[in-house]
């Protein structure tokens, strides 16, 4: 009996923080991300270290396993909301809230919330919403019902970077304010408190309450505050750069390729289409799907080269490059999710690629392309702990990528099926350009934040990061529910999308964009590119590619772009609509719109009506088709609606 009860004090003493944070709570992962699951360790370095009950438990008892890849991180995804959950809290009725619409109004000293980049003491613009994402599922139950308090930063923030995020009064549904948890009450108030360590009260009163007094929150007004400091930037990238560098040392411009199929004229506009597989340098632990699938680490800690893999490609010749009429254009075209390269057949694309000569190539994102449906909702319905192979396999997937572009213009230029009178049509010299949409757009991104290959690129309807996407997406629908079954409140099911946040960072968006062309990777160029989206889009939201968009930095914006539901275009630089735009000093957002009604488009975290989706419709308008050429063509950004572009519905 003695020797238990020292045991367990002396597990208790080893344990820098009780597991869960007391200052809210709901939930024990709540408030997040938060400093307080990322202690300084024996050797002064500071990681994440979540237990296993810091996220909840499924409906049958089963922990979310933080051993899977969740701890020792250096800090936290500078792309995830701070998430807390506030009692009754009534957003409307809380003037001076920043929100969707007016997100820049976060900046000014009146706002209630403050999220403080804690090195500079600025305000970093963010917006509030509430979690309405369970909804429809918890209509029945209000006491399920809960809606998590979420700030978004307007756009990704700056890794290795601590920040405060504090809040003031919010009013509470049924009269008078919000009130604070009794650990953050006391804390507030200098009062001890249960479970509170003195260490923790002294961090609180060096370090967070004088940085909201100076951001205009007097201390005795906060309803919460907290910190959390962001990774590194190179935690994210640098295992994809050591991939990416490896794989081109390896194959570089004499990737080696076989042709399975050729069929001539298979459709107007098109000379030849061609199944193939490239051999790739291969860096995961499996071939297959397998759950479980990660990244290969050598000795020297970088990713270590498994063998070789063929991975199917899809190459389109375009009549016009096949009959000598128009130049070549090597280009690599990104397929949309749960899809394949077979995308490249579309006719739209026939008649795009006939009228300017692309050359285009294909390859799966494997990670998140056909064949990954099963493990991935497999995954989802038993163990999302175990996500991390999703963001190994999306590694390898623009391992592939970057290769088939590189090989569209080398290796594969030589063979005779892309000569012309014996003359190759594509050769090193060849304009290369990127094109994708959806999936195609939201990986794009990332692909132009790390091509050597080429600086121009059209993301279509691309959006990130996945945690503002997810909710908002209809084709999250599905999946979304298997996690409702597991988990029966809303506070938990939104909680878990914080988590994979985390491990998306890893390849998506929110852990690439800054380097897309404000801070190029190294020995990588400058990258800009077009972004177009659409206005009701129910697969890929707006809300995300704006957000995309302001993370690239330096995008500019035409005068007459739609503005969604009257929200501010906040983040943009705006020029006159006839400016003609060097294409090279930046990129651009070009909104489209397609008179969905108001009613279809919720500010909400909630998908848009998919009756009215426009999802697929903003590739296909001539203004889109239009604007891509030009800027492929002549390196000239330009309106091509002179206004809004204001598209038939
Ligand atoms: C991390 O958590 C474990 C318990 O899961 C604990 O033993 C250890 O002391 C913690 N490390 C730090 C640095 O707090
Ligand atoms: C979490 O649980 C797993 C499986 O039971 C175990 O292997 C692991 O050590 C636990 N991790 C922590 C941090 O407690
Ligand atoms: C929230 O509101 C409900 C209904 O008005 C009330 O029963 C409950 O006590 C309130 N909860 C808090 C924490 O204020
Ligand atoms: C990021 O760092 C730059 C340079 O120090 C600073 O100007 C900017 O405000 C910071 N942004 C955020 C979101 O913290
Ligand atoms: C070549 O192909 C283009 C595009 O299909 C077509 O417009 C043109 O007439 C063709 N030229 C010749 C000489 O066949
Ligand atoms: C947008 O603002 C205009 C002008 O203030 C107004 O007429 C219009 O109804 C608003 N539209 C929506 C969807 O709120
Ligand atoms: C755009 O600017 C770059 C230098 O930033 C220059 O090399 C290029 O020629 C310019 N393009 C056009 C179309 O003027």
């Amino acid at each position: 009996m003695r020797t238990a009860l020292a045991l367990l004090l002396a597990a208790a003493a080893a344990f820098a923080n009780a597991p869960c944070d007391i200052i809210d709570p709901s939930l024990c992962v709540f408030p997040f991300p938060n400093d307080y699951f990322r202690p300084v360790g024996p050797s002064g370095v500071a990681l994440t270290n979540y237990s296993n009950i810091t996220w909840p438990l499924d409906a049958d008892g089963k922990i979310f396993d933080v051993s899977n890849g969740w701890n020792g991180v250096n800090g936290f995804s500078p792309a995830q909301a701070a998430i807390t959950y506030l009692p009754n809290a009534s957003l409307s009725g809380t003037p001076n809230l920043p929100r969707l619409w007016n997100m820049e109004t976060s900046l000014l000293a009146t706002s209630v919330t403050a999220l403080i980049n804690a090195e500079t003491g600025e305000r970093v613009a963010h917006w509030v919403e509430a979690d309405h994402s369970s909804d429809e599922w918890d209509a029945a139950d209000p006491s399920k019902n809960k809606r998590a308090f979420m700030a978004w930063p307007a756009a990704r923030l700056n890794g290795s970077t601590r920040y405060v995020f504090a809040v003031g009064p919010v009013a509470a549904l049924g009269g008078g304010f919000v009130q604070p948890s009794p650990a953050f009450r006391a804390m507030r108030a200098g009062a001890s408190f249960p479970g509170i360590e003195p260490e923790r009260q002294a961090h609180f009163e060096k370090d967070i309450f004088p940085l909201a007094e100076a951001a205009g929150l007097s201390r005795g007004s906060l309803t919460i505050a907290w910190d959390f400091t962001t990774a590194s930037d190179a935690t994210w990238t640098h295992n994809m750069l050591s991939m990416r560098d490896q794989a081109l040392a390896l194959v570089g411009d004499n990737a080696a390729y076989s042709i399975t199929s050729k069929t001539p004229t298979p459709r107007p506009g098109v000379a030849m289409e061609v199944d193939g597989f490239i051999t790739v340098p291969w860096f995961l632990s499996s071939i297959s799907p397998d759950i479980g699938t990660h990244i290969v680490i050598g000795s020297d800690g970088k990713p270590e080269l498994q063998g070789y893999n063929d991975v199917p490609f899809k190459l389109i010749i375009p009549t016009s490059v096949a009959n000598g009429s128009k130049p070549a254009t090597a280009q690599y075209y990104g397929h949309g999710l749960f899809g394949s390269a077979s995308e490249l057949t579309n006719q739209y694309l026939d008649t795009e690629a006939d009228e300017n000569g692309w050359v285009m190539i294909g390859v799966n994102w494997i990670g998140l392309c056909s064949e990954d449906i099963i493990s991935d909702a497999y995954m989802v319905a038993n163990d999302l702990s175990l996500f991390g192979f999703i963001q190994a396999r999306l590694h390898q997937a623009q391992t592939n990528a970057l290769l088939a572009h590189r090989m569209l213009f080398t290796s594969l230029a030589a063979d005779p099926i892309l000569a012309v009178n014996g003359q190759p049509v594509l050769s090193k010299a060849s304009p290369r350009r990127y094109y994708g949409n959806s999936l195609g757009g939201i990986m794009g991104s990332v692909f132009m934040s790390l091509s050597t290959d080429t600086t121009h690129g059209v993301l279509g309807v691309p959006g990130g990061p996945f945690g503002i996407l997810l909710p908002r997406s209809k084709d999250f629908a599905a999946l979304f529910d298997i996690i409702r079954l597991r988990y029966d409140n809303s506070l938990a099911r939104i909680s878990m999308m914080s988590a994979i946040q985390e491990q998306f960072t890893y390849l998506e968006p929110g852990g690439y964009v800054n380097h897309l062309w404000k801070d190029p990777l190294p020995n990588t160029p400058q990258h800009s590119v077009l972004i177009h989206y659409g206005q009701g889009d129910a697969q890929v939201n707006w809300v995300a590619a704006e957000w995309l968009g302001r993370s690239i930095g330096g995008m500019r914006a035409f005068d007459g772009t739609m503005r969604v539901r009257n929200c501010t275009l906040f983040g943009f630089e705006f020029v006159d609509n006839s400016a003609k735009l060097n294409g090279t000093d930046g990129g651009l957002m070009q909104g489209y719109y397609f008179d969905v009604p108001a009613e279809n488009i919720p500010l909400e975290n909630l998908p848009c009506a998919s009756a009215t989706d426009t999802h697929g419709k903003t590739r296909r308008t001539a203004h889109a088709m239009e604007q891509t050429r030009v800027f492929f063509e002549q390196d000239v950004i330009y309106n091509p609606c002179g206004g809004a572009c204001h598209e038939q519905p």
